[in-house]
């Protein structure tokens, strides 16, 4: 298992080019299981998820090819799919894999996706997924840990999501695209990976209006063909570089963004008094603030400040001057990350969703345990400013998410180093 071990205290200085968005890629590439022909998808992040992701599509018999090593583009090809099924194996290691669920009942009437269960985040349940998938007309049951869904062709509704779900709405727009007649969709997630989805799904030959907007209206094709499109870039990699240049009281110019999807991450720094500008065509530069300075964040629904931004904020909040209050509102049990910055010195209490952190704290390094993706990158960022050296264990978790973090990190200054330990 690999740990990271790095020597806080370096400023950090120069550019970072942004990946693509994982969580634009993941549905994405279940929605070329829509098509027999092929769905070329470039600006692909190079990260484990997304490596699950094609050994699922693989695993169904998919043709997934890349035309570059490590790949930032694949072409996938559904022609045939002889197993309509996401195993536990690979359920289990991201559950981003029940993406798969929409698309393989639209298009083959079958599908067998293993139940995600709960994560170290909070219970994850999929209930919404699977009630939206009865309204359009699939016979679902769920038997010894699988969810299997079965409809001769899925049929438009209209469905109204009880609460505001992103891979739910993913899941069920990949769905509607095949089904006979109009789906409304009401309450549909925001965020900016519904669109970039919708985007290929219309380049697909889908009738789709509304995406990004509460209301999503489909008009079901009997069939989608091939297309090429780019992902988006990946805002939470953005927010946490943006990070990394005012904890360590450096200067960065990120390329490659997106800056009006980081408007509420923005909004907050700039509020914490850390400079932040647009510079050119998908550029950011951030620098430090002369005094950083608390301040309060409550999680949110986009365009809210993100659920993925909290812990790398809290580890900001660890330096600035005064009290910042965290609400976390998405997910239940999403400060982990909190106890591990303590025991690097940190002055936070945790009292049910929210978070109190008194600053500045002079953080001491100290060995760490990630917990999850996000949180992985929390503790990075605190250890980036701790005097001494951190260990962080268990980074696989953050291999899940962010592409190559220690060489980005390492070409702007920082001393990290991926420490494989022998089992
Ligand atoms: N929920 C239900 N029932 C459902 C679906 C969701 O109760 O059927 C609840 C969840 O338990 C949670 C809330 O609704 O409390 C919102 O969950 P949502 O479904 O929106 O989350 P998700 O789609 O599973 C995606 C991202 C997460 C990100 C959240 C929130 C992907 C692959 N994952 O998860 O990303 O935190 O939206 O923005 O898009 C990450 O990248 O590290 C990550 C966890």
């Amino acid at each position: 298992m690999d740990r990271f071990k790095i020597q806080g205290g370096r400023r950090l200085e120069g550019e970072v080019r942004i990946s693509g968005a994982k969580n634009a890629a993941l549905p994405a590439m279940a929605a070329s299981l829509l098509t027999a022909e092929a769905v070329h998808l470039k600006n692909i992040p190079h990260v484990r998820d997304i490596i699950t992701m094609a050994k699922l599509l693989a695993h169904m018999r998919c043709k997934v090819e890349s035309p570059d090593i490590p790949p930032s583009e694949f072409v996938i090809r559904a022609e045939s799919v002889s197993h309509a099924e996401a195993p536990y194996e690979l359920v289990k290691t991201m559950r981003a894999s029940v993406l798969t669920l929409g698309p393989l009942v639209a298009r083959f009437g079958y599908a067998r996706v293993s139940l995600p269960g709960g994560c170290s985040i909070g219970a994850r349940p999929i209930d919404m997924h699977i009630q939206a998938l009865e309204k359009l007309g699939a016979t679902i049951s769920v038997d010894h840990g699988y969810v299997e869904a079965r409809a001769t062709r899925l049929h438009g509704a209209v469905f109204r999501f009880p609460k505001i779900t992103v891979t739910g709405t993913e899941n069920i727009l990949t769905a509607a695209v095949l089904a006979e007649g109009e789906t409304v969709l009401e309450n549909c997630a925001l965020e900016p990976e519904i669109p970039d989805l919708a985007a290929l799904l219309v380049k697909m030959g889908a009738k789709i209006e509304g995406a990004g907007t509460p209301t999503i209206r489909v008009q079901g094709v009997d069939r989608l063909h091939a297309a090429t499109h780019t992902i988006i870039p990946d805002r939470i990699e953005a927010g946490t570089f943006l990070v990394a240049g005012a904890i360590t009281g450096g200067e960065l110019l990120l390329k490659h963004c997106e800056p009006q999807h980081l408007t509420a991450v923005i909004e907050k720094l700039k509020e914490c008094g850390v400079e932040i500008k647009c510079e050119g065509k998908g550029g950011l530069r951030v620098r430090a603030a002369k005094k950083l300075v608390a301040a309060d964040v409550n999680t949110e629904e986009y365009p809210g400040f993100a659920t993925d931004m909290q812990a790398q904020f809290m580890a900001l909040a660890t330096q600035a001057h005064g009290i910042s209050h965290i609400r976390e509102t998405i997910f239940e049990n999403r400060y982990l990350h909190a106890s591990e910055m303590v025991r690097m010195g940190a002055n936070i209490l945790v009292d049910g969703n929210t978070a109190v952190i008194t600053g500045p704290a002079q953080l001491s390094g100290a060995p760490v345990t990630a917990s999850d993706l996000r949180a992985s990158a929390g503790l990075v960022l605190a250890a980036l400013v701790a005097s001494n050296t951190t260990w962080i264990d268990r980074v696989y978790h953050i291999d899940r998410g962010y592409e190559q973090i220690e060489l980005k990190l390492t070409a702007l200054g920082a001393s990290i180093e991926r420490v494989t330990q022998q089992s």
